[in-house]
Order: C-alpha cells, then sequence, then structure tokens
C-alpha cells in the first residue's frame, strides 16, 4: 500500500465527534486516533461506553481522548459542549457530525415530537454545533464532516421525517461548504447499509437490502471512517461533496 504522503498530518489536531460512544461514531474515533488525531467522544446516554473507549485511547497514547456530555435535542447543550472541548484542549481541528436518532414515522402516526427529535439530532443540532464551532475551526482552517445516508436522496418506506432530516443535512454541507471557503472544508458522506439498527431490523428485510447492493454486503463502520480520515487528511482540494459509501447500493437499486 501507498504510504500518504500527510501521514504525519493529524498529530496534534483535535477532532469532536457526535455520538461516539458506540457503533459508527465509536469506529470513526479509533481510526482517526489511530492516525495520530487527538478525539474528543460526544455522548448522550451511552456514558460507559464513551468511557470505555476514551480510557482505551488514552492508554495508546496519554491525554489523547477526552468524552464530552450533551442532548443535542437542546439548543442549551451545544454551545457549551464546544466551549467545554475548548477548554480542555484549547483548539478544534475538525467537527464530525455523526449522532442522529432513527426510526420509521409512517404517515398519519407522526407527532411533533418525533419531528423535533429527529429533525433536532440530524439537522438543527449539526447547524448549530458548525456555528458554535466556527471561531475555533477558522483558527485551524479546520474541517466539518456530516454523516448523511443515501436514503437522504432517495426515499426509504416509512421514514419521511428521517429521509428528509438527512435531505437537509445533505443540502447544509454544500450550503455551508460555499459560505465557509476558502477557510474552512465541509463535506459529508451518505452510508449505505453498514449496522443494523440496535432496535433490530427484520432477517427477511435486511435479506433484501443485502440483494439491492452490487457488493452483496453491508459495509463495516470502518468503511465509514475510512473515508472521513480521507475527506479529513488527503483531500485537501474537496469541500461541498457527499460521498457515497454504500457498497454500490446507489447505483443498484
Ligand atoms: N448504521 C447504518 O447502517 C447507517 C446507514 C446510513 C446512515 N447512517 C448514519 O451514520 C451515522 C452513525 O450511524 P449509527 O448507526 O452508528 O448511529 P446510531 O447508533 O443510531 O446513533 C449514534 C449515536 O447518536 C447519539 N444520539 C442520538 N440522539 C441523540 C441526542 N438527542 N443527543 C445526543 N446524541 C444523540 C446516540 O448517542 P448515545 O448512545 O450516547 O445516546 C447514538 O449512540 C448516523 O448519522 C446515521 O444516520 C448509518
Amino acid at each position: 500500500m501507498v504510504e500518504p504522503k500527510n501521514k504525519d498530518a493529524l498529530e496534534g489536531c483535535w477532532v469532536l465527534i457526535t455520538g461516539a460512544a458506540k457503533r459508527i461514531g465509536a469506529a470513526i474515533a479509533t481510526v482517526l486516533h489511530g492516525a495520530g488525531a487527538n478525539v474528543a467522544i460526544h455522548y448522550f446516554a451511552s456514558a460507559e461506553a464513551a468511557d470505555a473507549l476514551a480510557t482505551r485511547l488514552n492508554t495508546e497514547r496519554s491525554d489523547s481522548a477526552l468524552t464530552v456530555h450533551g442532548n443535542l435535542r437542546k439548543m442549551a447543550d451545544l454551545e457549551p459542549m464546544i466551549k467545554e472541548v475548548i477548554a480542555q484542549t484549547g483548539r478544534l481541528n475538525a467537527l464530525i457530525n455523526n449522532a442522529s436518532s432513527f426510526y420509521p414515522t409512517p404517515l398519519g402516526t407522526i407527532t411533533e415530537e418525533q419531528w423535533d427529535d429527529l429533525v433536532g439530532s440530524n439537522l438543527k443540532a449539526p447547524l448549530f454545533l458548525c456555528q458554535a464551532a466556527l471561531p475555533y475551526l477558522r483558527e485551524t482552517s479546520g474541517v466539518i464532516i456530516n454523516i448523511v445516508d443515501v436514503h437522504s436522496q432517495r426515499p426509504l418506506k416509512n421514514y419521511s421525517v428521517y429521509g428528509a432530516a438527512k435531505a437537509g443535512l445533505g443540502m447544509l454541507t454544500r450550503a455551508l461548504a460555499k459560505d465557509l471557503s476558502p477557510e474552512i472544508r465541509v463535506n459529508g458522506i451518505s452510508p449505505g447499509a453498514i449496522l443494523w439498527p440496535e432496535s433490530g431490523m427484520p432477517e427477511r428485510i435486511q435479506d433484501k437490502i443485502i440483494e439491492q447492493i452490487p457488493l452483496k454486503r453491508a459495509g463495516e463502520p470502518e468503511d465509514i471512517a475510512a473515508a472521513v480520515l480521507f475527506l479529513m487528511r488527503d483531500a485537501p482540494y474537496i469541500t461541498g461533496q457527499i460521498l457515497k459509501v454504500d457498497g454500490g447500493r446507489s447505483i443498484g437499486w
């Protein structure tokens, strides 16, 4: 494998990853950390998993990981989250908006509470976190990466609110890339089927989805993390793009 020219580029950088205690967020934190970055692991309910991850990473390299708590549904939590990270690190080089709530909202049953939750975590919080992080990202010529979804462009049945929120996040990615250039690059990644929801998914639906994927399998959290690393470290001339990491699903369905 060819070594990237800038393989030490992340050393000393601080990256805030939302929803990073488990699953894809934890893989992003682990891969960026392995590439030399220091990581601020945001969590909401998963305190134990966040602490365990930070402890593991700090054992590998001391003072290289910290945890930060916040409910992304609460505006009052957002700016303090960024300030708390800065108070401990003095800098911020990247913000990865990964946290998300995800569940079906069949038409006729949708509540305002569900709208606020799905739009809050998937669209509103990423925007206001970006805004709060701006002064610090400007200082470091930093990077924003939003984790979108292939279903932001093609609807998943019964997930209209989630899909609309992710579609908004896609547009936000392009809009912020324009507004924040040339100082800050803003990109997105649209995962396909990577991990089934923690709440479970019937096997027959899983099989149907796999059948639609040209590569005939689900992806791994590390596939998303590798794309984050690429956009952050190896793509200085890429901004305003949303990279699909979906085993070809978006061309196959
Ligand atoms: N899994 C997939 O195959 C797939 C496919 C397409 C797109 N994606 C996208 O990829 C990203 C990661 O996916 P995932 O499946 O790993 O995510 P996930 O496990 O469903 O959620 C990630 C984290 O989001 C946090 N979160 C949710 N609501 C929150 C709130 N109100 N405040 C603060 N944190 C909140 C939770 O943190 P706590 O546990 O600490 O509460 C949760 O662990 C998401 O943006 C998702 O939409 C995933």
